[in-house]
């Protein structure tokens, strides 16, 4: 680990490695003090998280997905952390990381330790897909410290899907411009009827639903990265609400339904946690293949947005991610008047 003349560069680095569970607080308050000091650094705007909602997360486990959570100790002091994340139903060659080091204490070769130690929990789990994620700059936006990129390079990643994270600040709204949009959509989505509804999904939209998200990594730009499409299955549609409501998060959806068919066409949802009040997330928005060309995309959102800006009166800001190269959706989204504040990179590399 040593490398002579390096400042900084500690000789016989050790790190203590620790796993989280829900009922170690202090295991989750190293890890969210990590967690609080990266985010400071790399996208102040962005949500803070709370020790409660960590505990909550590591209590309530999404199906299909086995989350392995460590904070990284060197002489007892936090200084990164390294969230593992395991489809277990499909997509089982592949291992999802998140990896931070405290902005004091990079360059020091922690980063590298904790990739070895991701590496070692692939090989025990037959894992040969590696894949994750940095921040990055956009021109004329405030600067981002691109430190990720340079690892992931360096760590022999090849970076694939570029995404752009935008925010709509709902004070500034433009109400004549989304009244426009929405007779606009609505004159060409004849045919179809609006569904709306908060956290658990009708009976007669579940298998819908299930089918709709099941269809999103087929029909969203993923650029290189090997994904594959998760199991159609209502089942586990109704066990991710469970985890959804175990977990203090709220969402509100929209559908479109086909008329002749009774076929949900297309949905969109808004997700907000209760202990952050000012905050929501505008999730996928999904139209199926055969019913595009309808402007669904369009009034599915703003009519959600309606729907949400009129039972969450007191939240501020909706944040999003879009991949660079989804025209379709960026456009809707810049017309409701979500503008970007950074970008964000994808990396993958094959063991
Ligand atoms: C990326 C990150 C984890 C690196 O942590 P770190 O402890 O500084 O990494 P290391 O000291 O082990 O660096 C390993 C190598 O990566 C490259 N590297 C890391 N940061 C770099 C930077 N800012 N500029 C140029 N190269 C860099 C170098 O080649 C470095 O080797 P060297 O120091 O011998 O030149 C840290 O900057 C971070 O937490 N960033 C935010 C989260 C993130 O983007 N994670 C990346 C996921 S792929």
């Amino acid at each position: 680990m040593r490398r002579p003349g390096r400042p900084g560069t500690l000789a016989g680095m050790t790190l203590t490695i620790t796993r989280l569970t829900a009922d170690d607080s202090t295991s989750i308050e190293q890890w969210f003090h990590v967690t609080e000091q990266v985010r400071k650094h790399e996208v102040p705007h962005f949500p803070p998280m709370t020790p409660r909602s960590v505990r909550l997360m590591l209590a309530h486990e999404f199906p299909g997905r086995r989350n392995l959570w460590h904070v990284a100790l060197r002489d007892g002091e936090p200084v990164g952390r390294v969230d593992i994340n395991l489809p277990t139903e499909d997509n089982l060659k592949n291992l999802f990381f998140s990896l931070e080091v405290d902005p004091r204490f990079r360059r020091q070769g922690i980063g590298r330790q904790l990739l070895d130690f991701v590496r070692s929990v692939a090989a025990d789990n037959a894992r040969t897909v590696l894949m994750s994620h940095s921040t990055l700059s956009l021109p004329g936006l405030p600067a981002r410290d691109e430190a990720g990129s340079a690892f992931g390079a360096a760590m022999g990643f090849s970076s694939t899907l570029p995404e752009v994270q935008r925010r709509l600040e709902l004070a500034s709204v433009d109400e004549a411009v989304l009244a426009d949009l929405l007779v606009s959509a609505q004159a060409k989505a004849e045919g179809y009827r609006l569904v709306q509804w908060r956290d658990d999904t009708p009976d007669d939209l579940i298998e819908g639903m299930a089918y709709l998200d099941s269809r999103l990594v087929t029909d969203a730009p993923m650029g290189d990265l090997q994904v594959e499409p998760e199991l159609a299955d209502t089942a586990r549609m109704r066990r991710i609400e469970q985890v959804e409501r175990d977990r203090g998060r709220m969402t509100w959806r929209t559908g479109a339904v086909h008329e002749q068919t009774g076929q949900l066409a297309a949905f969109t949802a808004i997700t907000a946690y209760d202990e952050l009040p000012w905050h929501a997330w505008q999730q996928i928005t999904i139209v199926d293949p055969d019913h595009r060309g309808h402007r669904l995309g369009t009034l599915v959102k703003l009519e959600n947005l309606r729907l949400f800006r009129a039972e969450a009166p007191r939240v501020e800001v909706i944040d999003t991610f879009n991949a660079a190269e989804n025209s379709y959706m960026i456009a809707i989204n810049e017309q409701l008047g979500f503008r970007p504040m950074c970008a964000a990179q994808n990396w993958q590399r094959e063991l």
